[in-house]
């Protein structure tokens, strides 16, 4: 089949497109014909080799975690899904394997694509909207009467997790750049700060919650913005646990205040969920470049940088 691989870790130019062989599913595992594919920051995180030592270099690599397509295949013991069903999901594969003809994953991985809407925004849902979904309901408990701050409200992320925020009926502010502030206008955020005209830290915000979605910030850094018992949440999960015990030593004297991480979990039932909001129309996904397959390399050039608004999406096939 037709892969995206890269056999050295390093900048987008070591995309290849090759010929690789399918994968073979395992008996909880389905194999979907890939149509499309959404691009998070961990892909090229891991094409740049970040990820190397926890899980090796088993080249030659196909990245790609979102990816919605066509079950071709079943494994015996996977009860969920039949042939032909149009599925979305997130891979549980070591460096995923979505950037190819067919891609294989464990039917935990996969929910039923939510209908009327295009095949690139069901690629561009998943890893986002589980993220953003795990975050607020279950590391955060969000409550209808609490301040969510989002920093880095317009990325993948950021903007799905407005939404859901204002789902659960909280006051929201978001912080981007200013080329983002009418983009993020569209899901009515209480308040919007401008990053390049203020910093957040510079700010007199008393919030319950602090959403690092981008991550740039730490919880000794931006504690004194949290009222007794709020939460900082940084979304950089390996960087957080190099955080430890700086984060409980400052928890120590700050009236409650806590610090978390998330690992986003694979769920086909929140993915359900996120499925029957998107149905409901709740929530939306908003799609920034697309691009074909053999354009790879620009894709995760223009997404490395780190300023798109919504998501970046690949077609495989139609
Ligand atoms: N732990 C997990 O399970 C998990 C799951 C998913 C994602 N993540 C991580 O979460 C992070 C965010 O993911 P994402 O998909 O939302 O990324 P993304 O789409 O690349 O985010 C890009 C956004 O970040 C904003 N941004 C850039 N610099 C900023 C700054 N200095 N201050 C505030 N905003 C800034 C940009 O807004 P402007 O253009 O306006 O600057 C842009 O819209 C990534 O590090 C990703 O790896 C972790």
């Amino acid at each position: 089949m037709k892969a995206a691989i890269i056999d050295q870790f390093g900048g987008p130019e070591v995309f290849k497109i090759e010929e690789v062989e399918k994968p073979k599913i395992k008996l909880d595992q389905l194999l979907v014909k890939v149509k499309t594919v959404g691009i998070n920051p961990i892909d090229w995180k891991q094409r740049n080799g970040n990820h190397r030592f926890v899980l090796g270099a088993p080249f030659p690599i196909v990245l790609g975690y979102d990816v919605c397509g066509e079950v071709v295949e079943i494994g015996n013991r996977c009860y969920k899904f039949k042939v032909g069903d149009e599925v979305f999901g997130v891979l549980d594969n070591k460096y995923g394997g979505a950037l190819a003809e067919f891609a294989a994953g464990h039917e935990k991985c996969f929910a039923i694509k939510p209908k009327g809407i295009s095949n690139e925004e069901a690629a561009a849902f998943p890893m986002v909207a589980l993220t953003a979904l795990q975050a607020l309901r279950d590391k955060i408990n969000l409550r209808n009467d609490q301040t969510i701050v989002f920093n880095g409200a317009s990325g993948g992320v950021g903007h799905v997790a407005i939404q859901i925020a204002k789902l659960m009926g909280a006051k929201v502010i978001a912080v981007a750049g200013k080329s983002s502030k009418e983009f993020v206008s569209q899901f009515k955020p209480d308040e919007f700060i401008d990053y390049t005209e203020q910093h957040i830290l510079n700010t007199n915000i008393k919030t319950d919650i602090f959403f690092d979605v981008i991550g740039n910030l730490t919880f000794p850094k931006i504690k004194h913005l949290l009222k007794p018992g709020g939460t900082y949440l940084n979304l950089n999960y390996i960087h957080s646990l190099t955080k430890l015990p700086v984060n409980i030593f400052h928890q120590l004297f700050s009236k409650g205040k806590k610090a978390k991480t998330l690992l986003m979990k694979h769920d086909s039932s929140d993915l359900d969920l996120v499925s029957k909001w998107i149905q409901e129309k709740k929530i939306k996904i908003c799609l920034d470049k697309i691009f074909p397959l053999d354009k790879i390399h620009e894709a995760h050039r223009y997404a490395e940088q780190g300023h798109n608004k919504g998501k970046n999406v690949v077609v495989i096939s139609e």
